[in-house]
């Protein structure tokens, strides 16, 4: 399948985990994509990889999302490589796991300005070129944790659920410019970050608990729903929120 050949695609934070999937997938399917992250190696070296492995043009670009001007600079960097943008996919993310009467202020802005004022100031970037050629495509990374709240993430939960809210917005308000907006939220999926946060023990706890499908899953899981929603597959789906958690929340 190549759903995107010639399709100009922007994914934030794509240097690894569920980004650098998304990455694969839109480049496998023959589009050109602009992946950003604030870690020079790790951008630059998952778009040589991916670039070699599918023959795509895959620009990495060193940015900050909750910098407005890192934003800016995304966007007209990637107008002046792709002469165009036809998708953005806001991925970029963190999470802190700890008590909520123990967040700091410092974690609790760090994770509001990436996660929910960063997917805000990348949307409102790119709008005048969407609005502009009255077509565009946004997906939003939210989480499990944007529908339902979990202790110990009390930051990440409020945060999530912020982006759950934003999309249906920006979706009432700029569905008429045929601007189609939608999220994504996974459940737990297993990325390096989540390797290097939660041990074995505490892994196969929550899948015997809490993963009806009894097994966590893969960013490229995550990656193939997020290039439906991009696809003209998705052609009238707009302001959802999609689950990809083996179950979680069914019960
Ligand atoms: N892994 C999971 O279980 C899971 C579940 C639900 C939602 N998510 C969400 O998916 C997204 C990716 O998660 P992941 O597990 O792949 O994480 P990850 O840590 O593996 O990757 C996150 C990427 O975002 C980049 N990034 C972080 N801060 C940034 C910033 N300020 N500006 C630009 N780039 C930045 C990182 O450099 C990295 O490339 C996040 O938004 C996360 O909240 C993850």
């Amino acid at each position: 399948m190549r759903r995107f050949e010639g399709k100009r695609v922007i994914v934030t934070g794509g240097g690894k985990g569920i980004g650098k999937a998304t990455v694969a997938r839109f480049a496998a399917e023959g589009a050109s994509v602009v992946l950003t992250g604030r870690d020079r190696g790790a951008a630059e070296l998952a778009a040589r990889e991916i670039a070699d492995e599918t023959g795509a043009a895959v620009y990495p670009f060193v940015a900050d999302v909750s910098v407005k001007a890192d934003d800016q600079a995304t966007i007209q960097f990637a107008l002046d490589k792709m002469q165009g943008i036809d998708v953005l996919v806001n991925n970029a993310g963190i999470y802190y796991e700890e008590p909520f009467e123990e967040i700091s202020e410092e974690h609790w802005d760090q994770i509001m300005d990436i996660d929910l004022k960063g997917t805000f100031l990348m949307c409102q970037a790119v709008l005048p070129h969407f609005k502009e050629k009255k077509a565009g495509i946004i997906v939003n990374m939210s989480s499990t944790n944007g529908l339902a709240g979990e202790i110990g993430y009390a930051h990440y939960n409020a945060a999530k659920g912020g982006v759950v809210l934003l999309t249906k917005t920006l979706a009432i308000e700029f569905g008429p410019d045929n601007i189609r907006v939608n999220c994504v939220c996974p459940g737990y999926i297993l990325t390096e970050s989540t390797e290097a946060m939660d041990s074995d023990e505490f892994v196969a706890d929550y899948i015997q608990n809490k993963i009806p499908l009894r097994r966590t899953g893969e960013s490229e899981e995550v990656a193939s729903v997020i290039a439906f929603l991009a696809s003209d597959d998705a052609s009238f789906v707009h302001g959802e929120s999609i689950l990809i958690d083996g179950g979680q929340l069914a019960d």
